[in-house]
């Protein structure tokens, strides 16, 4: 018979209280399939599933009814909901990350006998203060025009085009007829006021008939996505053509192909594990992949953009604009930048990257999907 696990264990084990349990079970939230001899509420597998699916949305601060929406969708699978639960707490803790430079910024404001004004006390707890990446995000992100044209040339003869995670709109053609979907308020409201309109959607659920574009691009955004696969196939789903630029991060040996992640920043392999292969990204719209190079002096500032010019990653500047450095936590972060400073003041940096020095693009896993 099915291992259960009893009421007052369950409760010991998820850290909450049995009044608790009863109250879910009460109003139909989670219900355990058993009850011992005794009579107590007996746990199956499938109960503590579901029970830590309902307490780990309640963590994230969702409501009790929320929740119940959310862990009845059959929709949603246990590896679904797994996904999402990892994205949105990697979201609170770039959230918590924020604060804290927020407050540090404060401290060191008072500490000079400057006053903050009430506005930017309160921006530290409203939405604002997420978008502290957002907001740092033009700064040191523009197109890099050589990029472009490979991505605007797959793009074939398209004439309307989808632009999905558009952020600023970057990489819009300016010669096609664009729409753009980008679901943060913050990056729409820093789309120059002449640029293509703009829906406020997800990539998972676009609001489109099928076939509605003659092409689909996405620009440095899938890695963002809850649900990646789910993302391209409604590109595949609105559009006849579908053009991605990502990166291999997730495939076996890509950590060690660029110095930062291979020497300073081990990190981030955390946050991409899980994630699907560029491979079965590829595989799930039968696309085929084109490698992109990092040109030496490209003018987008993504993570892999100052391969061959190390001291820009000392600037703090630089960092901002690229997610990986908040996610990563500010602990790595300095670790990775002061490691780097040595290395750059002691002649280790160039010694172990001699090869890079000669080049004027690298090869370091970026790709072009086409479908
Ligand atoms: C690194 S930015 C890239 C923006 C733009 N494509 C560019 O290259 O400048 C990633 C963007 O993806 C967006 N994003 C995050 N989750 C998304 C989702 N599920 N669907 C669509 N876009 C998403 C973010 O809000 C952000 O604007």
């Amino acid at each position: 018979m099915e291992e259960h696990l009893t009421v007052g264990r369950v409760a010991g084990l998820a850290g909450v209280s049995v009044r608790t349990l009863h109250h879910y079970d009460e109003i139909g939230l989670v219900q355990p399939s058993a009850r011992t001899g005794a009579g107590y509420r007996a746990y199956s597998a499938d109960d503590v599933r579901r029970l830590r699916e309902v307490l780990a949305y309640r963590r994230l601060g969702f409501g009790l009814r929320e929740i119940a929406d959310l862990v009845d969708d059959p929709a949603t699978d246990p590896v679904a909901h797994l996904h999402r639960l990892r994205a949105l707490l990697l979201e609170q803790r770039d959230r918590a990350a924020a604060m804290v430079t927020a407050m540090d910024r404060e401290l060191e404001a008072r500490a000079r006998g400057i006053r903050t004004t009430p506005e930017e006390r309160l921006k530290m707890l409203g939405p604002q203060l997420y978008e502290v990446i957002g907001a740092a995000y033009p700064t040191t992100r523009r197109t890099e025009p050589r990029i472009a044209a490979q991505v605007w040339e797959a793009l074939g003869d398209a004439r309307t085009v989808l632009n999905v995670g558009a952020g600023t709109g970057s990489y819009e053609p300016p010669d096609r007829d664009v729409t753009a979907v980008e679901p943060s308020a913050v990056m729409r409201a820093q789309r120059p006021a002449d640029a293509a309109p703009c829906v406020a959607a997800r990539a998972e659920s676009l609001p489109f008939e099928d076939g509605s574009f003659d092409a689909a691009m996405a620009f440095s955004t899938v890695h963002h996505w809850h649900d990646p696969i789910a993302g391209l196939r409604e590109m595949r789903r609105v559009a006849r053509r579908v053009v991605v630029f990502t990166h291999e991060a997730g495939d076996t040996g890509w950590r060690h192909r660029f110095w930062l992640t291979r020497d300073y920043l081990p990190e981030v392999a955390e946050l991409v594990a899980g994630r699907p292969s560029v491979d079965r990204l590829a595989a799930a719209i039968g696309a085929r992949m084109e490698p992109v190079l990092i040109p030496w002096d490209c003018a987008d500032g993504f993570f892999e953009a100052h391969w061959r010019r190390p001291e820009a990653y000392l600037d703090e500047e630089v960092r901002r604009g690229v997610s990986v450095w908040t996610r990563v936590g500010p602990e790595a972060e300095q670790r990775a930048v002061s490691g780097l400073r040595d290395d750059l003041a002691s002649g280790r940096w160039p010694e172990r990257n001699r090869e890079l020095v000669g080049l004027d693009a690298a090869e370091l896993g970026l790709r072009l999907l086409v479908a």
